[in-house]
């Protein structure tokens, strides 16, 4: 049997040649990573939890019109995707003050934005994702304006769409990055949800109690990762056949 094509290895996940031109296989670790990879760890199944989320969220936004790289979850760590050229920009949506906002600005953490504030990062590891504004991205030929607002616009969408879904199982979206690449169709391109969403991307926060379900788990050592992305999952009903809920008796065979 031939090795598939190892094309792109990154951080969360590492991308192979599909089986058919245009697609790619996206296969998720479990390794996790914080403070532009200074802390590092392996969380035991976060990969499938991933996988799993990723999947329920782009398929809701699918139903909803709006176009990301999803085909179809292959197995328990990995799924078809549509190929695209990544731009290189972390797209970030902000409801609520956290992170570096928080700190730039100094506003305590939770508090509401005046209104959803989307901002953008250059995607570049050795520079540690610098803060870059639209006068950039566009004087250095990453997106054009009609890029740009076409990608606000799918941002915007997202945030709607997630903050509604989250909300409805308790849970603030209090913040969260996508990133977005051009998906080539014959003469057209257009401009499509790529990447992943999940709690690696995202801060949620419980609305009852404010514990944090998210990568800050992890970047701030407050607990198991494992288990906060498995309560996220619970709540959603996509927890992955097979894997230890918590609070629930176990089947042993
Ligand atoms: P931000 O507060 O800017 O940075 P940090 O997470 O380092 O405090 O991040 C805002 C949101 O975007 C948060 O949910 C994490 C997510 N994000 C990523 O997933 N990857 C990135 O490279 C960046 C810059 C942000």
């Amino acid at each position: 049997m031939a090795r598939r094509k190892k094309i792109y290895e990154g951080k969360a996940k590492t991308m192979y040649e599909g089986p058919e031109p245009g697609t790619l296989v996206q296969y998720f670790k479990d390794d996790a990573t914080a403070f532009n990879a200074e802390k590092k760890d392996v969380i035991e199944g976060k990969g499938v939890l991933n996988n799993r989320l990723s999947e329920f969220f782009m398929q809701g936004l699918t139903q909803i019109g709006v176009p990301n790289h999803f085909i179809k979850r292959l197995n328990m760590r990995e799924q078809l995707i549509r190929a695209v050229e990544i731009i290189p920009l972390e797209v970030i949506v902000r409801n609520y003050a956290a992170g570096t906002l928080a700190k730039r600005l100094g506003l305590e953490e939770g508090t509401v934005l005046p209104r959803p504030i989307v901002e953008f990062s250059y995607k570049n590891d050795d520079l540690g994702d610098p803060l870059v504004t639209e006068e950039y991205i566009i004087a250095f030929g990453w997106a054009s304006q009609q890029d740009l607002d076409d990608i606000i616009a799918l941002a915007l969408r997202v945030n709607d769409f997630l903050s509604g879904v989250m909300y409805g199982v308790g849970i603030k979206l209090v913040d969260f990055k996508i990133e977005v690449g051009r998906h080539y169709e014959g003469d057209f391109q257009r401009l499509i949800v790529a990447d992943e969403i999940s709690p690696d991307s995202c801060r949620l926060w419980d609305i009852e109690t404010g514990q944090k379900l998210d990568k800050d788990v992890f970047r701030r050592d407050l607990g198991s990762l494992a288990d906060a992305y498995t309560e996220v999952a619970n709540r959603l009903g996509v927890l992955p056949q097979n894997s230890p809920q918590p609070g629930k008796p176990q089947l042993i065979n």
